[in-house]
This record gives structure tokens, C-alpha cells and sequence, in this order.
């Protein structure tokens, strides 16, 4: 059996990157950390490598030892991912974890299939080249929203400093979304001996919290003592909005097209997910939706 020791994380200066790394290395794994720039927010035991995706003999270097590969690489930079996996797979890589971490692009249609259809294509390239390269493994990960960063850039509808919420249809529909904190878990989870072989070239669904627009509403004004200026928005309009966004190459209409997938009522996104969440497999906790909201109010 394979045993991971080694993980490189790539794109590591994002939202998401530092998270990962923290639980690798709380996990006792050798990070490597690789930036484009000059630095990066991380110390000792890390080790941090600056990196230039598009050249091969930079990838060979930083990848020389490496077990494993994890990439929380920026919406503008999932294109490259092939050669990073190329690569990954040329120095003897065994995982790859790619930038999924959001909702479960397998049955991402419409325009929201076209605008997460390079992570589509990144999944279908992953489960060529594991099956040309017996040694090379994957494993996504869909985590649908994050959680406590949506309440600071408003992908959940609140906006914290205004004190507004916008309610999607009736505000009761459940949705997952998960903390950055519990993706770095997950991860460190696959990579872990007790899950390396079991989540091999899988696709994976972890949830944080299962909750709805209007049970958060009542958390944010029960801990700030303020009631929320409330507006109601309705997901047929959201749709419009955003079939109209992407015919004008507006790619913005992602957070429209979200809304819908997410918070229409009846559109049973959760519900359907539900059975098949990793969240025992991996042995994650759930995060716990009063603890969050306090946390990111700082209250
Ligand atoms: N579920 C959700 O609610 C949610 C929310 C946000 C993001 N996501 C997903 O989570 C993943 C990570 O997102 P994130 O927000 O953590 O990413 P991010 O902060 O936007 O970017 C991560 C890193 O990628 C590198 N990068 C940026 N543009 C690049 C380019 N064109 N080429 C190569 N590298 C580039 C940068 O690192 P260096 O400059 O150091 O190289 C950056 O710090 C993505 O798959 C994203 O779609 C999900």
C-alpha cells in the first residue's frame, strides 16, 4: 500500500490554498508550497517553491519526490492544469487532487455546465491518463459553497457590513456549503493511509452544513441583535439575468446561475446529495452554522 508523505499544493496564496496546507501540515505530511510570485504566507516546515506553470522543466523540479499533487488553482488558471498533471504524472505522482472544491460539476448543465466546463474537462483528462498510468491516482473533491468565506464576499446572499439579506424564492430551500477549514480536512483525509486507496479515482461529495437561507438569517440577527433589511429575489429572474450575462461572454453570470442551483425552491440540490456525502468516509466533523456566523462576525 501506498503511503503519502510527500504533498505538493499548488496555487498555495489563495482562499483556499492556506487552509490545505495548515491541515497537511497539522497532519504531519512534508508540504511543498508553489506560488508564481516571490512569496507566500507560510513558514517553516513549509517549504515554498516559486514555479512557472507553462514551463515543463520547473514542473519536473518541484515535483521530483512528490506523492502527491493538490491544486486549489484560481477559476483563470484551471486551463493549465494539464500540464501540471502531465507533469505530476512524468515524476511519478500517485495523487492528484484538482480544483473542484465547489458544487458537483458531473451534473453541471446549461450555462453553468459551460462555465465549469474546464473542470469538467480536467475530471475527464484525470480519468484518462489514471487509467494509462496504473500508479497515477485522482480524487475530486466538490464541497459545494464555502461557507464561512461566502459570508465575507456575499455568495450566500447576506451582506454583513450592510446588514442585508437577499432571500432566494421562500428562503427554505437546503443547501450544503462547507468551511475552508474542514476542505483542508477533507483533503488531508484522502491523502491519509486510512483513505488513500479507498478514494482512488473517485469523485467525492463533503458537506459542512446542510441549512437554508432563513435559518442563517435568524443566527445573523440573533448574534448581532439587528434585524436585516430583507429583499426577495426569485430564481426564474436569477435565471434571466444570467442566460442574459453569458450570451454577452459575461462570466459573472456564474453567481446567478448558482443562486438557482442552490436556493430554487424544490430544486432538491442537498436532498440529492445527501446520500452519497463522503463526510463518514472521511470521517469529517460538521461544521456547526451558529459557531460560524459568530466566528466570521467576530462576536
Ligand atoms: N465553493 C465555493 O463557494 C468557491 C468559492 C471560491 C472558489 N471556489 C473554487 O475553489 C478553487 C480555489 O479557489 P480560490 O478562491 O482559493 O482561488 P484564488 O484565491 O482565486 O486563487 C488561488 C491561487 O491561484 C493562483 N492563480 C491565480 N490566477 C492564476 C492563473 N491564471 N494561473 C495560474 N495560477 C493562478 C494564485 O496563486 P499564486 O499567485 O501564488 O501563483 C492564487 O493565489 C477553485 O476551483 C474555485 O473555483 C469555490
Amino acid at each position: 500500500m501506498s503511503v503519502i508523505k510527500n504533498v505538493v499544493v499548488i496555487a498555495s496564496t489563495g482562499n483556499l490554498g492556506p487552509p490545505i496546507v495548515r491541515a497537511l501540515v497539522a497532519a504531519n505530511f512534508n508540504v511543498t508550497a508553489l506560488t508564481r510570485g516571490s512569496s507566500a504566507p507560510f513558514s517553516s516546515p513549509v517549504q515554498v517553491h516559486k514555479v512557472d506553470y507553462e514551463s515543463a522543466s520547473s514542473l519536473a523540479e518541484v515535483f521530483k519526490g512528490q506523492d502527491a499533487v493538490v491544486s486549489p488553482i484560481a477559476t483563470g488558471g484551471l486551463g493549465i492544469q494539464k500540464k501540471i498533471i502531465d507533469a505530476a504524472v512524468q515524476a511519478g505522482v500517485k495523487r492528484f487532487i484538482p480544483s473542484e472544491f465547489g458544487i458537483d460539476t458531473r451534473n453541471a448543465e446549461g450555462g453553468l455546465g459551460k462555465i465549469l466546463s474546464a473542470k469538467q474537462e480536467t475530471r475527464e483528462y484525470l480519468d484518462k491518463v489514471s487509467k494509462e498510468n496504473p500508479g497515477f491516482t485522482w480524487t475530486g473533491i466538490s464541497t459545494s459553497l464555502f461557507f464561512d468565506w461566502g459570508f465575507k464576499w456575499g455568495s450566500l446572499g447576506f451582506s454583513l457590513p450592510n446588514k442585508t439579506a437577499t432571500i432566494f424564492d421562500s428562503g427554505n430551500e437546503p443547501f450544503h456549503a462547507t468551511n475552508l477549514d474542514t476542505i483542508g480536512e477533507a483533503v488531508t483525509s484522502v491523502l491519509s493511509p486510512a483513505h488513500f486507496a479507498a478514494t482512488a479515482n473517485r469523485y467525492l461529495l463533503i458537506s459542512g452544513v446542510t441549512t437554508t437561507q432563513n435559518a442563517i438569517l435568524s443566527i445573523l440577527e440573533e448574534a448581532t441583535g439587528e434585524k436585516f433589511k430583507v429583499s426577495h429575489v426569485s430564481t426564474e429572474d436569477s435565471l434571466k439575468t444570467a442566460d442574459e450575462k453569458l450570451a454577452k461572454g459575461d462570466f459573472s453570470a456564474f453567481g446567478d446561475y448558482l443562486k438557482v442551483r442552490l436556493f430554487k425552491d424544490g430544486k432538491g440540490a442537498a436532498r440529492t446529495a445527501t446520500a452519497e456525502l463522503a463526510n463518514k468516509e472521511l470521517g469529517l466533523r460538521e461544521d456547526d452554522v451558529r459557531e460560524t456566523v459568530r466566528r466570521v462576525l467576530k462576536v
